[in-house]
């Protein structure tokens, strides 16, 4: 042996804070969503166990529809059109069996709660259960919801029929969304904390007589004292160990076990059951041939929660299938960008 050169990979993970309360100066909804690409059509909306409310704001002022579709499309909908005429707004529940006129539903289970206009406005907040017993409804659950919309510039003289509601032409379309959402996205907070930091191996003595070697380190987290939410984290390999750095994984240490913190200085060991046992949630795995990895919309890892130790371990894999070809020692020590980027919440 005698020769070892050193690898030095990074992880860096940037978590965009998520705030359990509510915005200051915001309504008291908690989740908003712009359906169209004009902004015309938006909604709020608030849950509970049992119920959702929503708000539509939409710029006309005539009929106004939210549907929950089974597949983006009108037919099989369970919808809600309403309108303000003389200031009196209107709302019904009804159900597309066709691309035509949605019957009204027999079981009335969308409610309206208010709603007004102004000369550009269509505002009307409702409120329906998750679970309604009427099988026209569709249920509202934490899986992604196709939200249609559409709206009309007239009011209809009637509520239904041929003076009811007409066809909305070109101002309709569909939104996948997740409606019962508790990860609130960050467009709902009106400005988020963007951390980002680096979980970085030093020193590894990556044997070159070996081919393989898993290399463990505990790394403690930044002092995170809130529940935030990882959504997005990125390897950075020191340059040269391209070749050599096969993948890696990151667990969380549980709260309830104890792990040995090692010394600034010390690259960490090889990995042994002992060591990374109270750690065994996955946190985030990156392998050769994946860039940046990030979530998707409304989903993140959560950190800084009460079950959270503040501490993970990263395992490393490295591959060394060339072994004698590796005839020189890689020394990386340069310090990494570590840029934190943070921005302040209004609370
Ligand atoms: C009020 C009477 C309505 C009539 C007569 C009507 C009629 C139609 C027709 C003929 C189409 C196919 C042509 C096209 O794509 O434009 C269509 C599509 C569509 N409609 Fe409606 N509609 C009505 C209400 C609604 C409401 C209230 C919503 C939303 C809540 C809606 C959402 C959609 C969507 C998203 C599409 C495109 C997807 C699909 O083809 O199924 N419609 N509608
Ligand atoms: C009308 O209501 C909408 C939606 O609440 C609002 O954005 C807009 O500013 C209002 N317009 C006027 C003139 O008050
Ligand atoms: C936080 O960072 C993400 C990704 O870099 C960015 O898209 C987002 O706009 C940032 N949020 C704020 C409030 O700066
Ligand atoms: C983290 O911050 C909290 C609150 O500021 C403090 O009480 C705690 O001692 C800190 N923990 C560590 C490990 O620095």
């Amino acid at each position: 042996m005698g020769k070892v050169w050193c690898g030095s990979c990074t992880l860096t993970l940037a978590a965009i804070v998520v705030l359990l309360g509510k915005p200051v100066g915001a309504s008291d909804f908690d989740h908003h969503e712009t359906l169209d690409v004009e902004g015309k059509f938006r909604i709020f909306w608030k849950f509970d166990d049992e119920k959702i409310e929503f708000e539509a704001r939409v710029q006309t002022t005539g009929w106004v529809g939210l549907g929950l579709s089974p597949n983006g499309g009108m037919p099989g909908s369970d919808i809600a059109i309403g309108w303000v005429k003389d200031g009196i707004a209107h709302l019904t529940d009804r159900y597309a069996e066709a691309k035509a006129q949605p019957r009204m539903d027999e079981s009335q289970d969308w409610e309206l709660v208010s709603g007004y206009e102004n000369e550009t406005h269509t505002v009307l907040r409702f409120n329906r259960k998750l679970t309604t017993c009427d099988v026209r409804d569709r249920v509202i659950n934490e899986d992604t919801i196709r939200v249609l919309w559409a709206w009309h510039d007239d009011d209809p003289e009637d509520e239904s029929g041929v003076s009811g509601p007409t066809y909305h032409g070109a101002n309709r379309g569909v939104k996948s969304t997740v409606l019962l959402s508790n990860i609130i996205t960050p467009t709902n907070i009106q400005e988020s904390l963007n951390y980002t930091f680096d979980i970085l191996m030093k020193n590894v003595p990556v044997p070159y007589d070996k081919d393989t070697t898993y290399w463990c380190r505990v790394f403690q987290l930044p002092n995170i004292t809130s529940k935030h939410h990882i959504v997005k984290y990125e390897p950075i390999i020191t340059p040269g160990n391209e070749g050599v750095v096969h993948h890696l994984l990151i667990y969380r240490c549980d709260k309830r076990h104890q792990v040995t913190i090692l010394p600034d200085g010390d690259p960490g060991h090889a990995c042994e059951p002992q060591f990374s046992r109270p750690c065994f949630n996955i946190l985030a795995g990156w392998g050769v041939g994946v860039g940046t990895v990030l979530t998707p919309d409304h989903v993140g890892y959560p950190i800084g929660d009460d079950e959270d130790s503040g501490y993970v371990i990263m395992e490393m894999h490295y591959d060394n299938p060339q072994l004698a070809s590796v005839s020189h020692a890689v020394i990386d020590q340069s310090s990494l960008p570590n840029d934190l980027e943070v921005k302040r919440l209004c609370l």
